[in-house]
């Protein structure tokens, strides 16, 4: 049965009745803010690229979440710029590195907002790479026992979760562990599951001042090209013990996403990444298209792939429209 008795445009015709029929509905809990903290004091820089989106002291971090939490925005991401970088990264485990600074400061301002944090070395490295460095290249077991440390003193400090980014294999088995023994079994692991190799990231290394200084992270990320690998990636996490897997970045892996969705019963995130950002925004500034619908469109069409939540740089933004 189809024309003439079948008008699909009957349900279309009234804005109520388009909003009864709407199988994908976005919500401020859906979004997770990423924050960027730098060492100062009443520092707000904003990072060129990316419009709206700021290098923040921790003073000024609290107030930024404060209204955060104004807006409807229930969870952080924290990327931190440390006072020094060196060969291991050694202030990414350090107890009074910017990152666990922030978190107390955090949990004293703001005790509701959920706190995640991103564990990964490359923005603590003078080399710029995710991990400790051998014969030129990352040493994956090496860097397992960075990372765990890491974790440990954002736990330490406080996070409600963590957030591996390192694409290191064994990662969140070993991070797992090392919670565990450390009495942390109720931490979440939010694990960067299949973390591509993406152009994409380009502003986030402007803003997390995270460049590589030799070569490139294909030997870790994922190549943009492979589909079944992302899944093996994803399954793999989830048998190390993730609570969580993410697909990064968003809009180019819906595919991803989606098929993710339908192999796996884990809660899934997406990470509309700072080039996503940077893109509908350039598009905005030069009048070419819309931005707070392409924003919306972007974003729902990120959670009807499948995602449960999306870390976008739009959160603050999008929680207000929606309340
Ligand atoms: C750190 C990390 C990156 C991003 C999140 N965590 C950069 C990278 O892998 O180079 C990118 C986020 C974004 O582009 O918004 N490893």
């Amino acid at each position: 049965m189809g024309y003439p008795r079948i008008r699909m445009r009957r349900l279309r015709r009234k804005v109520q009745i388009r909003e009864m029929v709407r199988e994908t509905v976005l919500a401020p809990d859906d979004f997770i803010l990423p924050l960027f903290v730098r060492p100062g004091d009443g520092v707000k820089r904003e990072i060129a690229s990316m419009p709206g989106v700021y290098q923040l002291s921790v003073d000024r971090l609290a107030e930024e979440c404060v209204a955060a939490c104004r807006d409807g925005v229930r969870a952080v991401i924290l990327f931190g710029i440390p006072e020094h970088k060196d060969a291991l990264g050694t202030e990414a485990y350090d107890d009074n590195g910017i990152i666990p600074k922030s978190i107390r400061a955090l949990k004293s301002e703001t005790p509701d907002l959920i706190i995640i944090t991103d564990v990964c070395m490359c923005e603590y490295t003078d080399h710029g790479h995710c991990g400790a460095i051998k014969n030129g290249d990352v040493d994956n077991d090496a860097t397992l026992e960075l990372l765990a440390k890491e974790s440990l003193a954002h736990a330490r400090a406080g996070a409600d979760m963590v957030a591996p980014s390192d694409m290191m294999d064994g990662r969140v088995g070993h991070i797992r562990k090392s919670l565990d023994n450390e009495g942390f079994e109720n931490i979440p692991i939010m694990s960067y599951a299949a973390k591509f190799a993406s152009g994409f990231y380009g502003p986030f290394r402007d803003a997390a001042e995270s460049l590589p200084q030799f070569g490139d992270r294909k030997s870790y990320q994922m190549d943009p090209a492979n589909r079944r690998e992302a899944m093996r990636e994803i399954s793999l996490d989830i048998d190390e013990g993730a609570d969580i897997v993410m697909v990064k970045p968003a809009m180019p892996c819906l595919d991803i996403i989606h098929e993710a969705r339908n192999t796996f019963d884990i809660p899934i995130a997406a990470y509309q990444v700072s080039g996503e950002y940077s893109m509908i925004h350039a598009a905005a500034q030069n009048g070419w298209l819309d931005l707070e619908t392409i924003m919306m469109e972007s974003l729902t069409s990120i959670k009807r792939a499948g995602a449960d939540m999306i870390l976008t740089y739009f959160a603050r933004t999008a929680a207000r429209l929606l309340t």
